[in-house]
């Protein structure tokens, strides 16, 4: 195994160079585990993350009664309760880092007749469950939460509950996930009506176990989806794509350091998730999408990147969705583009595991980039190729995708960018650095030569 130091610094010697594949697919691997163990029969995932947000996916669904159990060749296998069989967990749900874990189980438990408490880190205790217990109150559930609507947090699920039919106030894949698998075991018809589409792995993953959900979008692209509850759902065999949110890692730095040539193998490009592909090939970045191709119902591609002279752009709002996660290593791009970059329509970044707006601000002013923050966004000066002056050592705040993200703007620094903790990379990406260095990065240990 390969030892990720507690924290280093990211440099280039040459250029990047190689053909990897990365993780599975978080949001699949998530909906993957929990779909499986609300089926009848065993179910089979090829391809499962094994980061810590998922493990506590899986940990949750043992708790609630679901036999799961890994295969040494890294093949999952889980036997599940059945819709509405879920059992009452006997201590608290320790949901770790993982926002996704615990939006989407609060919905799974909301239709059930169980109580459970959840739990999380520091960064995860911040972050609003508003969102989902407003909702998830209207289909009957009960909720005593830390002041904000925050964790730790305890429910009782209604049994049976009230489908509801709810217009999502903000653009949250999450939040129409846990309405839609508290709908799964609600009498009757529940309906989430979407104006920003988000993410739909829960819609085509809920129809592929077997459950009745239309899905309807109409001229302005609002989409309405909705669920026929007391579903029956059927095992499956699934195999989870390379997650596209964290190739977009390798991929900028593969823009970025010079005469670099790579292929990202087998990653996800599901239209409401790959806008930061479409982006920077806006922006002027050598990005092919090679080999398309289906893989368990989700379209797959290779992708092959080589350095390029980027230009600053002013991102369109609507593609906001379909790239939320990756704004933080966008901004590095960006801060190294010719020219201004106008990044807005990015509230929503405000709440994921750090304010990725203020956090990225400070990171990028540290290492010598010239940063304005507004309220939804920043606006950022590019470099036009120059190497960042570097020199700075980043608070990655409980962030992973901080932490990647100034990893890959070490890579074209002058001088060392320190990431103060490499350990939140765990939660998406655990074998980032193995993979960084077959490129040909080094990833240094803070405090050596
Ligand atoms: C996710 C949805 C997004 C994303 C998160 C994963 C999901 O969150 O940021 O990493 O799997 O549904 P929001 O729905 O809160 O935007």
């Amino acid at each position: 195994m390969h030892e990720t130091p507690a924290s280093a610094s990211f440099h280039s010697h040459g250029p990047l160079i190689g053909t990897i594949r990365v993780p599975g697919d978080k949001s699949i691997s998530h909906r993957s585990l929990m779909l499986s163990a609300l089926a009848i029969g065993e179910s089979r995932v090829e391809g499962l993350l094994e980061g810590e947000d998922v493990l506590a996916t899986a940990a949750a669904m043992r708790a609630m009664g679901a036999t799961i159990t890994r295969e040494p060749a890294g093949i999952w296998r889980i036997h599940g309760v059945g819709v509405g069989g879920l059992l009452q967990p006997e201590a608290a749900l320790d949901m770790g880092n993982s926002g996704t874990s615990t939006r989407l189980l609060m919905g799974l438990v909301a239709s059930h007749g169980i109580s459970a408490t959840f739990t999380g880190d520091a960064s995860l205790s911040k972050r609003p469950m508003g969102r989902v217990i407003e909702p998830l109150s209207q289909m009957g559930a009960q909720f005593t939460s830390s002041p904000g609507g925050r964790l730790p947090l305890t429910m009782r699920g209604a049994c049976p509950a009230v489908p509801i039919r709810y217009r999502l106030p903000v653009a949250s894949a999450q939040v129409k996930s846990a309405v839609l698998l508290a709908g799964l075991n609600s009498p009757g018809i529940t309906t989430v009506i979407e104006p920003i589409p988000t993410r739909d792995h829960s819609e085509k993953m809920l129809a592929g176990f077997g459950a009745e959900l239309h899905v309807d979008t109409d001229e302005d692209g609002v989409r309405t989806i909705a669920i026929r509850g007391e579903a029956e759902l059927k095992a499956q065999q699934i195999v989870v794509p390379g997650d596209p949110s964290s190739a977009a890692f390798p991929v900028v730095a593969a823009l970025l350091v010079p005469g670099s040539d790579i292929v990202v193998e087998n990653v996800g490009i599901n239209p409401t998730r790959a806008g930061l592909f479409t982006l920077l090939q806006a922006m002027g970045g050598d990005v092919q999408l090679i080999n398309q191709r289906i893989v368990g119902g989700e379209p797959v591609a290779d992708v092959r990147v080589r350095h390029s002279a980027l230009k600053g752009i002013e991102s369109p709002h609507d593609i906001v969705p379909s790239m939320v996660d990756e704004f933080p290593i966008l901004f590095i791009a960006a801060a190294m583009a010719e020219g201004r970059s106008v990044l807005r329509g990015l509230d929503e970044l405000r709440v994921k595991e750090s304010d990725r707006i203020s956090v990225m601000a400070e990171g990028l002013r540290a290492i010598g980039a010239h940063v304005e923050e507004v309220e939804d966004g920043l606006i950022i000066e590019g470099r036009g190729g120059a190497p960042f002056p570097g020199d700075a050592t980043i608070a990655t705040r409980l962030d992973h995708r901080i932490a990647m993200s100034f990893a890959v703007a070490g890579l074209v620094a002058r001088q060392p960018v320190r990431i103060d903790d490499m350990a939140p990379i765990a939660t998406s990406f655990p074998d980032f650095v193995p993979l960084m260095t077959r490129l040909g990065a080094e990833a240094r240990p803070q405090g050596a030569a």
